[in-house]
């Protein structure tokens, strides 16, 4: 017999066992169509005197992603999940979970109230709600710990860490692992559970023991790991009710659950989830994509070295080796961090070649430019790759300031040129910036977009200016941390205030990790164009004249031993005095506060002028190239979210006073004045 509800759950007996298909694409979210839906057919069922167990198991991809991320924030409706598990829970009859793919979340809340687990053997659980800002908030923090124990349970929702289906078998999360097909492996467990061949156990009746010494060190772990989240603190404190009787630990639960709901957090990292999810909405988005499968990389330093995996081509012979050692030595640590299978490192070294022949790139279908960010250079390249590379061949350039327009135009195939802007390290860094110029090809785009998303990166469609989306944004958050500096602020200040507020390196730390001569290099190749009317600081450019070129020569903002940071540098701090006195600038103070203001506002209003000239298509697009490529902290969701947490009449308020000051630098962008007066929010522009 078949029924189905709603269509999205489909009812079915076998002899006495009935079972509940979930069937809610893309992902069975449990929203409250499927919770209602799930909680009228285990009614059903349990009402039916002939069915004696009950079956949940789904047949598409995998059970089930857990709550539906997009109700948070709103009113919670009835039945809530906590109270459709109660009755799981409660059931007179042993309700199964057959799980495959994953259960996340709320999903494996459910199939931790029901009274057996069985799960294929590729599956994956997780509480992973902590990286949604959350705890778990349907028992799952009373329930693990009730299988796991309590410093088992602690590591895994603290965390929100995956759990591979072994290890779930052997904490006690599972009760079988199968092969088979899972709707077999659910009736085949429930047939077991009614034999007594396995014993059904209601979770809730469970009881776990205190563990003082694993909750105080979890806790000082966290605040020395993740001082800023509030998240995992609170998931702690959840799971350590779980030695409460089980009432009051649902309840505890619940609460520090909807406090959490409420916050900013919460907010900011709901935003990330779905920016790294939101950047496909291309106008290209159905055009051919073009058959890539063999990709050349054309330059051998620290870029190219980062991106290459198949076709190395570095114009220098002698540097052809050490090229070729930063691939190996790069795939040799995706192998130990688990990134890459053995199979797939001894492929992926099988298939690398690195040559000094240009020639080589006739074989490729995508050749991408990493050579030094000189204009002559890459357009004389780009002139001899038109001859060299086959029809249909995609050509991109890596740059990271330049005109591609101009690059594209050293060619006969235009619609061939793309940007594709890695950003370093490259393997590790999931932003890709796809740069799409006048003539670019609609097939070439759609082709980028699927090859960063194939490499598990997330590609945000730009078009040309100086510095794209991220470093167009770079540029004016430096600009206003260079003038805190001048007026005042120390670099630690700096460094520390923005720490503070997320960033995992402040601006100072990064410039030495990214190198004074580089950056010193880009504002040289501008100043011609730097109108008359811009204050300049000339601070980072006397830094690296005194050779402080940063981390690399040890000495920078800071001094650097075997790599590692270990005293602001006393040179670089006379430095500062000295312009400073230079530009007769009496020093002020800047609290933390104000030095996040002001960097922030400055970043703000530039990724509001991105937006305002079409660089950008979306609002969310703007945020991801920050989350991915700039280090923006993900729980404070980038900086469009932030604007909109802001408002648009208090950051013109701020502009405008800071203004004052300085009236070139400090300006309302016009689109921002628009949101004011249309009450609108950048969120709005998104849809
Ligand atoms: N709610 C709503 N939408 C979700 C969702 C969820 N829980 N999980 C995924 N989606 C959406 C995605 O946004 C995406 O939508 P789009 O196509 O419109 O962009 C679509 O489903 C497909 O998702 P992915 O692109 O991520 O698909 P993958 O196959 O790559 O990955 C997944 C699937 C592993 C399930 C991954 O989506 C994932 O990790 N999801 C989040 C899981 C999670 O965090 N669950 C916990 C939720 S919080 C909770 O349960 C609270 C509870 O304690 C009360």
């Amino acid at each position: 017999m078949k029924d189905k509800i709603e269509a999205i759950v489909e009812i079915e007996t076998e002899g006495e066992i009935g079972l509940i298909r979930l069937a809610k694409p893309p992902v069975n979210a449990l929203g409250v169509a499927l919770r209602t839906a799930v909680y009228e057919a285990y009614n059903t069922l349990s009402n039916d005197p002939g069915i004696r167990a009950i079956v949940l198991y789904d047949e598409g991809r995998f059970f089930s992603a857990g709550a539906d991320i997009n109700d948070f924030g709103k009113a919670d409706i009835e039945p809530t999940l906590p109270q459709v598990l109660k009755s799981l829970n409660n059931s007179k009859k042993p309700v199964i979970a057959a799980l495959h793919g994953v259960a996340f979340g709320g999903a494996l809340e459910m199939a931790l109230a029901c009274h057996l687990r069985v799960g294929a053997t590729g599956l994956r659980v997780g509480l992973p709600e902590v990286k949604l800002g959350l705890l778990p908030g349907a028992g799952g923090a009373q329930r693990l710990p009730r299988l796991t124990g309590l410093a088992r349970a602690i590591d895994i929702i603290c965390s929100g860490r995956d759990v591979p289906a072994k290890e779930a078998l052997a904490t006690g999360i599972l009760d079988r692992l199968f092969d088979a097909p899972v709707r077999d492996a659910g009736i085949s467990a429930a047939r077991d559970a009614l034999t007594g061949t396995l014993e059904p156990k209601r979770t809730d009746a469970l009881v776990v023991s205190e563990d003082p010494g694993a909750a105080k060190a979890a806790r000082i772990g966290l605040q020395a790991k993740r001082p800023a989240l509030r998240a995992p603190l609170k998931a702690l404190e959840a799971v350590c009710s779980a030695t409460l009787p089980i009432e009051q630990g649902l309840a505890k639960e619940r609460a520090l659950f909807m406090e959490l709901m409420a916050g900013e957090e919460r907010a900011g990292l709901v935003h990330a989830f779905f920016a790294e999810r939101a950047t496909g909405r291309i106008p290209e988005r159905d055009a051919e994509s073009r058959t890539i499968k063999k990709v050349a990389v054309i330059g051998g330093g620290t870029m190219g070295v980062g991106i290459a995996t198949t076709l190395l081509i570095e114009a220098q012979a002698a540097r052809i080796e050490t090229a070729r050692n930063g691939v190996v030595a790069n795939l040799g640590g995706a192998l130990s961090r688990g990134k890459l299978s053995d199979e797939g490192h001894a492929a992926a070294l099988g298939r690398l070649e690195c040559t000094d022949v240009l020639e080589k790139v006739a074989e490729a279908d995508l050749v991408i430019e990493a050579i030094f960010e000189d204009i002559t250079a890459k357009t004389m390249l780009f002139n001899k790759l038109d001859v060299v590379c086959k029809s249909g061949a995609i050509l991109a350039t890596n740059t990271s300031y330049l005109d591609v327009n101009e690059i594209a135009a050293a060619t006969n195939r235009p619609e061939d040129v793309i940007g594709l802007h890695f950003f370093s390290p490259a393997h590790v860094m999931r932003l890709v910036e796809i740069v799409v110029a006048k003539k670019t090809a609609p097939e070439c785009v759609a082709t980028a977009f699927a090859l960063v998303c194939k490499l598990g990166k997330v590609p945000v469609r730009a078009v040309v200016c100086d510095g794209f989306i991220g470093n167009r944004i770079l540029t004016q958050y430096r600009r206003a941390a260079d003038y805190l500096l001048l007026d005042g602020a120390s670099f630690t200040e700096i460094d520390a205030a923005l720490e503070e507020f997320g960033f995992a390196m402040g601006p100072f730390s990064v410039s030495d990790l990214a190198g004074l001569d580089i950056a010193k290099a880009t504002r040289d190749r501008k100043t011609a164009a730097r109108p008359s009317d811009e204050r300049y600081s000339n601070v980072a450019d006397l830094i690296c004249d005194a050779g402080c070129f940063g981390r690399k020569a040890g000495q920078g903002y800071y001094l650097y031993e075997t790599g590692k940071k270990v005293a602001p540098n006393p040179g670089a701090e006379r430095i500062v005095e000295a312009e400073r006195r230079k530009l007769g600038l009496t020093p002020r103070t800047f609290d933390r506060d104000e030095i996040v203001a002001r960097c922030l506002t400055a970043m703000i209003a530039e990724a509001v002028r991105v937006q305002q000239d079409g660089i950008a298509l979306h609002p969310v697009d703007i945020d991801a190239v920050e989350l991915f490529g700039y280090g923006f902290p993900r729980h404070r969701g980038g900086p469009m979210h932030q604007a909109d947490l802001i408002g648009p009449t208090k950051l013109i308020r701020q502009i405008e006073s800071y203004a004052t000051e300085d009236p070139q630098f400090w300006q309302v962008p016009a689109l921002l004045r628009d949101m004011q007066c249309e009450g609108r929010s950048f969120a709005d522009l998104n849809d």
